[in-house]
């Protein structure tokens, strides 16, 4: 069984000197577990440094974005080539990525090949809009955001990718559209299926699938026990040390 997954993901938030002094105090106030892997995912400015600070056997880094050619003229970009060594996963096609800087389908595919090319692994975010949802069309968006990024990945790639469920819908909304553990259990199922439809049930049985939008302490249990749910993807509450700490903790009772 893979260890269970609890992503930070920092977002556009905390300058380097911020980066460093959470990471000493969460480090203060968390031990290692053995079942879980705990993941930073800060901005590129804070990525090296903390590389340098951290513990790697109690939290491992991760990118939020990178771009997928290895070097050139991309004024502005980070690529994969450059992030390795630095972190083991790198953060691909969420959906404010998707929205805010217009990432389309091909441009996350040819970033899920860039990571593997560079020996990184993807944590592959996907997910409907609101207005999808209510048009019941949730299977036809999964459907076609898995096809498409996992298009030319052999099956020893797939095996090793990690899917986060994030429904937009749910994603930063802790006082509105809470997302319900039974209706993400369905498409964690429908999400295992269309990869065993693709790789077969061997390499879906693999695949580690998680879930984010909206979680916290309070929260996380309840995702944590749908079937086949190995982790979350934790914005807004992962911002605080001590709420991200509760999280942790929380995994850790329920995978000792
Ligand atoms: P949230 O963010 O926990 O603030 O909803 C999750 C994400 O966008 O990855």
């Amino acid at each position: 069984m893979k260890k269970t997954l609890i992503i930070a993901n920092w977002k556009m938030h905390f300058n380097t000197h911020q980066a460093s002094i959470y990471l000493s105090r969460l480090n203060r106030i968390t031990s290692i577990h053995r079942n879980l892997e705990v993941v930073l995912a800060p901005t590129f400015l804070s990525l090296g440094q903390l590389a340098q600070e951290v513990d790697p056997r109690k939290f491992k880094l991760a990118a939020q974005n990178a771009y997928f050619k290895d070097e050139g003229a991309y004024t502005g970009e980070v690529s994969f080539s450059m992030l390795q060594g630095i972190v083991k996963y790198v953060i691909i096609g969420h959906s404010e990525r998707r929205i805010y800087f217009n990432e389309d389908l091909p441009m996350i595919r040819d970033k899920v090949a860039a990571a593997y090319r560079n020996k990184l692994i993807p944590i592959l975010c996907i997910g409907e809009t609101k207005a999808e949802r209510l048009a019941n069309e949730t299977k036809r968006v999964i459907h076609d955001q898995l096809t498409t990024a996992l298009a030319n990945l052999t099956s020893e790639e797939v095996r090793t990718i990690v899917i986060a469920y994030e429904p937009i819908w749910a994603i930063s909304t802790f006082e509105g559209d809470i997302a319900k553990p039974q209706e993400i259990q369905k498409v964690i199922d429908y999400i295992s299926y269309q990869i065993s439809e693709l790789y077969g049930s061997r390499v879906a049985q693999d695949v580690q699938i998680i879930y984010g939008g909206s979680v916290n302490s309070s929260s996380i249990t309840s995702y944590l026990a749908l079937d086949n749910c190995q982790g979350s993807l934790v914005g807004g509450a992962s911002l605080n040390y001590e709420e991200f700490a509760n999280i942790i903790n929380k995994a850790y009772l329920l995978r000792k």
